[in-house]
């Protein structure tokens, strides 16, 4: 019995891999390579390169590994990127999504976890967001993700799938051997390292008039370590006979882009200058979790949620890997 990990190649999908492996657990790792790093891969894993959307390879992994269980981690994930790139994210993402559904559904495959976000409330009416909350995505990324959950509530009804969405809020931080490297970077906090380390010549905050106290977007960072305990936990979950649902995984505490700023000033006693731009489409005021559901249910308890702690592994990460994954 085995693990299939789309996306494991990729920044949160490898850690779940280490996490996996750890755990004692077969892994095998399907991921394209367009964002993921091979050498990301924890080498206990089985790694085929290879597109979600070729459905005859996804039957032949599910059958050759014996897999119980798929996390699905593959997928377009920039809010920005999103808004100008539908057709990418609907393609990659919802049609990407129904390719390793049919399969699963073809080769009796019933566990499925999502990696989905907080993207799919958009505004939402306050915070912390509850699961039970409606969900208005205000870009593409987030209302594929959306598109997906609706999709396996029918695949459960009609097939059987048995299946968790995981609303991921701000995945930050890195495990020792791990962390995150996009090229090009957009995300906040590597942006500041980029910043620390003079790669970039300031850090640009887009826009100061949302409705926030400081008037800089409020994010709930969460430990890619802890996101990626959520994942066996949910999988024990399921295969212990839980039922389909949705969870929120966050730590419950806003951070504006200013303090994460401080925050990054603070642990690498860096200096850089700060320049202040336009909003980006698609960008929400504020999004913070309740991850009660999760806490209840699953038993999940996040283990590193200061942002010091979160910022500090991520910079001691990137100071360990200053060239990334070296590719
Ligand atoms: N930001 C800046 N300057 C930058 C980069 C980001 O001001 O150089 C701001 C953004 O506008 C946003 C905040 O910092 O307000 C966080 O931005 P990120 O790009 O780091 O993260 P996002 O909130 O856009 O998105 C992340 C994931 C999504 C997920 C979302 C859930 O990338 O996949 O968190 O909250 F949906």
């Amino acid at each position: 019995m085995s693990v299939l990990v789309t996306g494991g190649a990729g920044y949160i999908g490898s850690v779940a891999v280490e996490r996996l492996i750890d755990a004692g657990e077969a892994v095998v790792v399907l991921d394209n390579l367009v964002t993921g790093h091979r050498r990301a891969v924890a080498d206990e894993a089985v790694f085929v390169e290879g597109d979600i959307r070729d459905g005859v390879l996804l039957e032949d992994v599910l059958a050759a590994h014996a897999v119980d269980t798929v996390m699905h981690f593959a997928a377009f994930s920039l809010v920005g990127e999103s808004c100008a790139e539908p057709l990418e994210y609907f393609e990659n993402n919802v049609a990407g999504t129904h390719s390793v559904l049919k399969a699963m559904v073809a080769g009796g495959v019933r566990h499925f976890i999502l990696s989905s976000t907080a993207a799919v409330y958009g505004d939402p009416d306050a915070v912390p967001i509850t699961e039970d909350m409606p969900t208005r995505p205000l870009n593409p990324y987030g209302l594929s993700k959306r598109v997906i959950e609706q999709m396996l509530e029918w695949h459960h009804r009609a097939y059987g799938l048995r299946y968790v969405s995981l609303r991921y809020f701000n995945a930050a931080g890195a495990s020792q051997s791990r962390g995150e490297f996009h090229d090009p970077e957009t995300h906040l906090i590597p942006n500041i390292f980029m910043a620390v380390e003079g790669a970039r010549d300031c850090v640009t905050v887009f826009g100061t008039d949302y409705d926030t106290p400081d008037g800089t977007c409020v994010r709930d960072y969460i430990h890619v370590e802890d996101l990626s305990d959520a994942h066996l936990e949910v999988m024990a979950y399921l295969r212990g006979g839980g039922s389909p649902g949705v969870f929120n995984l966050g730590n419950s505490t806003g951070n504006s882009v200013r303090e994460v700023i401080e925050t990054v000033k603070r642990v690498t006693g860096g200096d850089f200058t700060v320049v202040y731009g336009d909003p980006r489409p698609g960008d929400a005021d504020k999004l913070v979790a309740s991850s009660k559901r999760a806490r209840q249910v699953l038993g999940w308890k996040p283990q590193k949620g200061d942002l010091d702690v979160i910022v500090h592994d991520a910079w001691a990460w990137r100071q360990a890997h200053p060239k990334g994954y070296g590719d």
